[in-house]
């Protein structure tokens, strides 16, 4: 594997389009294949089955473009399907859930720590499972929030409704002596100041993106596979449908401009 390939990203939309919003600014060298799977969002309220199904076509799409990597940078998939994935799969995969459970464990001060994620993953109970790995004192307050997708996507960051709607999601969070909250949806991110406005300004939020881009650096590094090229990477984004107004949901996610678009039929 040469370390020039590209880095392949997946979600099963355009939330993950954070994560490469803070990869490309910790790993400006690194091409990025993305992919979003525009016509089958959201997976939040699939079933494991099918979301597992989904996520070996796309793996099996990325691994097509020479990518190095994998990172899965949706919640949803990496709880219902990174363990199928990194069975099949001979290059490195990595899922945005440990990213976001070592550093809510770094800061955490009273071993209580929240998680917002869509139904699926809070179903799953993938984050409690894996922070109690990790220190089983940990004591867990968890909320599904099926509406801040929609939500982010209709770039509804300040309205009085996203206000209301977070405050009522939050307060199962606000009810725990929480005081560090995982925002455990590539789509949150978005949603950061309605989200800390809902909740006490004491609890720390963990924005997943920016723990998923130092994780994905570590990972390049310990394999050998930083790119050492001195020039900004591509960033080439496949997608299985272009919805109305996708340049400028797209660019809210990415934060620049989008360009170089496909759409193409998986499966
Ligand atoms: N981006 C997905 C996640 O992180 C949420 C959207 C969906 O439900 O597909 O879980």
């Amino acid at each position: 594997m040469k370390n020039q390939n590209p880095v392949g990203v997946f979600d099963s939309g355009l939330g993950g389009l954070t994560v490469v919003k803070a990869m490309r600014n910790v790993l400006p060298n690194e091409s990025i294949i993305y992919f979003g799977d525009t016509a089958r969002v959201p997976y939040g309220n699939k079933s494991p089955e099918l979301i597992k199904e989904y996520s070996l076509q796309i793996t099996k799409f990325l691994l097509e473009h020479d990518t190095k990597i994998i990172v899965v940078a949706c919640n949803t998939a990496t709880a219902l399907a990174l363990d199928t994935l990194q069975d099949k799969l001979d290059i490195p995969i990595i899922g945005v859930v440990k990213p976001g459970v070592d550093s809510a464990l770094k800061l955490t001060k009273n071993n209580c720590i929240g998680v917002i994620g869509t139904t699926s993953t809070i179903n799953s109970g993938v984050y409690e499972t894996e922070l109690k790995i990790n220190n089983h004192s940990i004591e867990v307050a968890s909320s599904s929030c099926p509406l801040f997708v929609p939500l982010a996507e209709e770039g509804w960051i300040n309205e009085p409704a996203t206000k209301l709607i977070a405050k009522k999601y939050l307060e199962p969070i606000n009810l725990a002596n929480v005081d560090t909250l995982i925002l455990g949806c590539t789509h949150y991110p978005l949603l950061k100041e309605v989200i800390q406005e809902a909740v006490s300004t004491k609890i720390k939020l963990v924005d997943s993106a920016q723990a998923m881009a130092s994780e994905t650096t570590k990972l390049l590094m310990n394999s050998g596979l930083l790119n050492d090229q001195n020039a900004k990477g591509d960033l080439k984004l496949f997608v299985s449908d272009l919805p109305a107004r996708f340049e400028t949901v797209a660019s809210r996610f990415l934060g620049e401009k989008i360009s170089n678009v496909e759409k193409i039929q998986l499966g």
